[in-house]
């Protein structure tokens, strides 16, 4: 047992199977990478998953291959970048679901890499941090909302090493995840009195599409940086992001764990 529970592999679920046993949880970007597999273990451990994503084609499919595995999810198409349609689909779980226990915030864009900050279109800029933060803003603002009643709740932002350290030649992705970071340190004070957390994860990389969308340069550059040598797994990503939002991750709040394989140490 303590070989599959290093490992992070996905036996290592069947230790936890209830941990979210009659919980709602609300995760973002659960189409793909991170979010799908964050998801997939809050499910695989007993909760009732909302997966919100834009791409409403490939977010049907995660749901069909949920639903092949009998776990309990529902889709709901949202761009974080939007104000009316977080707020209107937040509104739609609670109706459907009722309200929400753990919120993760995955979405995100990776934007230009290996570019100057001298060569990085304004555009690109103000999409990003649309994405990114004002995205981690939004679900963040919705979520509270949604768990001051019951005054319990547990509210993940997946940040990034980036935000930590401010990788080069991404200045768009480095300078948002750092300020996901503080929107995390502010806000988790606000309401740690109210039995509600806040915090944030920043890994170093993990394959998903986003990485196959970075320039090799980059990606090369911050696999170097890795003392393990190697990169991270979506499974431990999942391992170590479903127990922030657990019930026992009960004295954090307003932290950014790390998951750098050693990159940083704070
Ligand atoms: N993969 C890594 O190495 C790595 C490392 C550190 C941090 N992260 C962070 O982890 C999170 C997930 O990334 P990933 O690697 O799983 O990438 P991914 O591209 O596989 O998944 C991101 C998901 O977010 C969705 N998304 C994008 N914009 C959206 C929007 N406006 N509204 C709703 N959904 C939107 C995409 O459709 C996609 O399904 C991101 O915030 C990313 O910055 C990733």
């Amino acid at each position: 047992m303590a070989d599959q529970l290093h490992s992070g592999s996905d036996s290592a679920a069947a230790v936890w199977r209830n941990r979210f046993a009659g919980q709602v949880a609300i995760v973002t970007g659960a189409a793909s990478g991170l979010g799908r597999g964050i998801a997939l273990r809050l499910a695989r451990e007993g909760a009732r998953v909302a997966l919100l994503d834009m791409n409403a084609e490939r977010l049907q499919r995660t749901v069909e291959e949920f639903k092949q595995q009998d776990l309990s999810a529902l889709p709901f198409v949202t761009d974080v970048t939007n104000d009316t349609s977080v707020r209107t689909q937040m509104a739609q779980i609670e109706q459907k679901m009722g309200p929400p226990d753990v919120a993760v915030n995955s979405a995100g864009i990776v934007g230009p890499t290996n570019t100057s900050i001298v060569d990085y279109p304004v555009e690109a800029f103000d999409n990003i941090y649309a994405v990114n933060l004002r995205g981690s803003f939004l679900i963040t603002k919705y979520a509270v909302a949604a768990m001051l009643p019951r005054k319990s709740g547990r509210i993940l932002l997946i940040a990034s090493v980036a935000g930590k350290e401010g990788n080069p030649w991404m200045c768009g992705y480095s300078s948002t995840k750092a300020g996901v970071i503080g929107l995390v340190k502010g806000v988790a004070k606000e309401y740690a009195e109210q039995g509600i957390t806040v915090n944030g994860l920043a890994p170093a990389v993990v394959m998903t599409d986003m990485v196959r969308q970075t320039a090799p340069e980059q990606v090369a550059y911050m696999t170097a940086k890795i003392p393990m040598k190697r990169l991270g797994t979506i499974e431990e990503v999942a391992a170590m992001a479903t127990f922030i939002v657990s019930r026992e991750c009960s004295f954090a709040t307003g932290f950014t764990f790390d998951l750098t394989g050693g990159r940083s140490t704070y």
